[in-house]
């Protein structure tokens, strides 16, 4: 009611109070969702709103704008929601496009063969994150869990027993024998170039004593300041009664310098990455199932796609295949910038430019699931990921239904050439070629047992086409932050957080305050 009172102008607007500041910079006004009440105060009424596209985006704004009585309609062109928050269990089924050759940025594209149709054929419980899998403690996806009451687990994103295989290495090792001799040689350099003077223009003596303290903590190096391996390194046999059988002697510093390890120690350093992070219990699309639930079934309409987008005086007209136009007051266009280019409309030439800026972007992930959990019978590993620098990318090990009979490892999840690669395959093919790498990590246990598989290119997922979106300059990007005459959009396409579902509710917030405001002004 205040912030209603603050768009009339009947209360002081945040300008006049102090500003709270993060870090030096102004702080985001905190979210107020619109309430039924806001229009008790000038007896306006809620708007009628077609959202195009049952994403998280979508779905967040019918979700938001329904709190206040909000007409709204979601046209949905897949015959499920949730677009890329697609969990797939036993008795789903993902159908492809054909797969394509994308030339540089015209996208002018090839058919090379027939899209496949994959039968999901998982056990009971077994379910498989194709899109979205992770979610960081400090994203707004964690607020809509507490709201919307879909319990969390931790989502295991580094494990120090997981392996690191690059195509420097003769054979893989567990993340914290290549994080030990990685710090170790280079704390054993660095300290012996402060040693002996190296460093002596850019350091005072207070601190060289300070940075060789530090290195040999960090490096576990000892006085001598060379580095020798220690227990951080692990075991063989691992320590009981006995006291252990180590690795034996660290490679050299030329062996381990070869192994190109500097991404594979760090996948978890950025700050979108790091543990802990969560996921939903029993599959992420719990999340985007409770929105859904919230708006209502009967509010959504999937198997519709929307042929032309209208801007009229009075409202919009949203045109979709085998109906009659829908009308309402606004639009919000809610699906991904490359598709919505495409439709026809009269947004006009600027915004359809906008548009069709943003590149899509190719990713794919595989789920193979196992009749036996090997990987923690035998190698000791409970979730968490190996990093690789082979076409796979990573390989997860799931975070559920530890010590269970069946479990979901994620064979591939990799993106750029190296999911253009496996994209342009048929699930067969994809799934020999990933079973060829996996075993190089995990011996030929990681041919045995396996149960069943499907594999999802989101490039060619029909009426998305694309993993995510990179903008190539942020011009369009600003113009589409307002809307085109009644049309709005949103998605995650339009923040600074691309490729997460936070993006997508923190564009879906924005732009629910803004409609919001415009009803309550305008009418
Ligand atoms: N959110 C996706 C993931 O966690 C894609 C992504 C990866 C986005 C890394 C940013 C950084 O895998």
């Amino acid at each position: 009611m205040y912030a209603a009172m603050g768009v009339l102008g009947l209360a002081p607007s945040k300008e006049t109070g102090p500003v709270p500041t993060v870090g030096g910079a102004a702080a985001p006004a905190p979210y107020v969702p619109p309430q039924r009440s806001d229009f008790s105060l000038r007896g306006g009424r809620p708007a009628t709103v077609l959202v195009l596209g049952a994403g998280v985006a979508g779905l967040a704004c019918a979700y938001e704008l329904g709190k206040a009585g909000y007409d709204c309609t979601v046209l949905e062109a897949r015959d499920r929601v949730g677009g890329r928050s697609m969990t797939l269990r036993g008795g789903d089924a993902v159908t492809e496009l054909p797969a394509r050759v994308h030339s540089g940025t015209t996208q002018a594209a090839a058919t090379l063969g027939a899209g496949e149709t994959q039968q999901v054929t998982f056990g009971a419980g077994t379910y498989f994150n194709a899109g979205p899998a992770r979610i960081a403690q400090w994203m707004v996806t964690l607020d809509y869990c507490r709201e919307l009451g879909v319990p969390l687990e931790v989502f295991v994103n580094a494990n120090a027993s997981a392996y690191i295989l690059t195509e420097g290495m003769k054979a893989p090792v567990r993340a914290r024998t290549a994080r030990a001799d990685a710090y170790g040689y280079v704390s054993e350099l660095l300290a012996k170039a402060t040693d002996a003077g190296a460093l002596d223009a850019r350091l005072s003596d207070a601190d060289k004593e300070r940075l060789l303290d530090f290195l040999s903590d960090f490096g576990e190096i000892g006085e001598s300041y060379g580095y020798t391996g220690g227990d951080r390194r692990g075991y063989r046999v691992n320590p009981g009664v006995g006291a252990g059988t180590g690795l034996g002697t660290p490679p050299s510093l030329t062996e381990v310098l070869s192994q190109a390890l500097g991404r594979m120690l760090t996948m978890d350093a950025g700050y979108e990455q790091a543990m802990p992070m969560f996921q939903p219990v029993g599959g992420m699309d719990g999340i985007v199932r409770a929105l859904a639930a919230q708006v209502g079934a009967e509010r959504i309409r999937t198997g519709t796609r929307v042929t032309r987008i209208m801007n009229r005086p009075e409202g919009v007209e949203v045109t979709f295949d085998g109906g009659a136009p829908l009308k309402a007051d606004y639009c919000v266009a809610a699906l991904p910038p490359h598709l919505l280019a495409r439709i026809p409309g009269n947004l006009g030439a600027d915004v359809r430019t906008a548009l069709a800026t943003p590149v899509p972007m190719s990713a794919g992930k595989l789920g193979l699931e196992y009749g036996r959990r090997w990987w923690e019978i035998e190698d000791r590993v409970y979730g968490g990921a190996t990093e690789t620098d082979l076409d796979v990318g990573h390989i997860w090990y799931p975070s559920y239904g530890f010590h269970t009979e069946r479990g979901l490892i994620v064979g591939y999840y990799n993106t750029g050439e190296d999911a253009e690669t496996y994209n342009a395959l048929p699930h067969r093919e994809r799934l020999r070629r990933a079973l060829a790498q996996g075993r190089r990590v995990h011996g030929g246990k990681y041919g045995t047992d396996l149960i069943a598989s499907v594999s999802v290119a989101w490039r060619r997922q029909p009426h998305i086409e694309g993993s995510w979106v990179r903008w190539p300059s942020l011009s369009g990007f600003t113009l589409l932050q307002r809307p085109a005459g009644r049309v709005y959009f949103a998605g995650d396409w339009l923040t600074h957080l691309i490729a997460w579902q936070a993006g997508a509710f923190e564009s879906a917030r924005k732009v629910v305050t803004e409609l919001h405001h415009r009803v309550l002004k305008e009418g």
